[in-house]
């Protein structure tokens, strides 16, 4: 399965995904976490080290236009079938989990990161996958991968949203586009959710009810103040990561 996560600017895409990529791990799946947003910060969430070692996504293009005989800065990419064998050189495990980076290529002057999403939405869509193999691809904040198409490959979207108006209408806002590129699933995720009215409110204005309530955990805060890896936490997310995998593999 092929799982992405959107949502407005810090609603907690990035710690989700690795709370997710932890304990889908831990059942047994095969998880590739892609990072793609173009300040990236998935490897200290997940606790893994010497990112340097990888190399990002972007540079993918290049090497491919190469090996088709076209000249490094082309903008068109041709993706062959050996894809998959090409994939290794660019990614880095620890502790079971794989990470890729898309690599940002943009320049004082606004250059475009359309290259490289070219080429990670050609993968997404060409990467065959077992039963027990996962990726997840964590985006960028906003709606532009949606406008890109990026993640037109993706089985399933999960739109993370705060119980905030901003959020919700950020959340809404991708669920369109979402339904527009023809994404399978689309699902809504809660985050910083307190109590009963947070969730009231959600399902109110989202219009229907969130997959999961992640809690505003004192938990994560502490982890994240003292850089310890969210995929470590042991306690203040409850079962919510279970739950989620739960109902994501149920209606699958
Ligand atoms: N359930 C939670 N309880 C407490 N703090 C949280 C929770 N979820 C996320 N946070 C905190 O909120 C901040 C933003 O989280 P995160 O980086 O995951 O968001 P994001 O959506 O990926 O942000 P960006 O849009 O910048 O990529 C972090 O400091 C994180 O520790
Ligand atoms: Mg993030």
């Amino acid at each position: 399965m092929k799982i992405a996560i959107s949502g407005k600017g810090g609603v907690g895409k990035t710690t989700i995904m690795a709370l997710l990529a932890g304990e889908l791990q831990k059942q047994g799946q095969k998880v590739l976490v892609i990072d793609a947003d173009p300040s990236p910060h998935m490897a200290e969430t997940l606790g893994i080290k010497d990112t340097e070692q990888i190399k990002p996504i972007a540079e993918m293009g290049a090497l491919l236009a190469e090996r088709a005989g076209k000249t490094a800065g082309s903008p068109f990419y041709n993706l062959n079938p050996e894809v998959n064998d090409l994939l290794r050189d660019f990614m880095l495990e620890q502790d079971g989990i794989r990470l890729m980076i898309l690599g940002a290529v943009q320049t004082a002057e606004g250059g475009c990161a359309c290259p490289e999403n070219h080429v990670l939405r050609k993968m997404l869509k060409k990467m065959l996958l077992t039963a027990d193999e996962v990726v997840l691809l964590d985006m960028e904040a906003g709606v532009e991968h949606l406008g890109r198409g990026t993640v037109a490959g993706a089985d399933c979207l999960l739109i993370v949203t705060i119980p905030s108006r901003s959020g919700i209408r950020t959340a809404l806002k991708i669920k369109k586009m979402a339904d527009d590129v023809k994404i399978p699933r689309v699902c809504f995720i809660g985050n910083l959710v307190r109590d009963q009215d947070d969730k009231n409110f959600l399902e109110q204005e989202l219009g229907e009810r969130p997959l999961v309530f992640f809690p505003d955990s004192q938990a994560v805060r502490r982890a994240e103040r003292t850089e310890q890896p969210i995929i470590t936490l042991q306690e203040g997310i409850e079962e919510v990561p279970k739950q989620l995998i739960k109902q994501l593999l149920a209606k699958d």
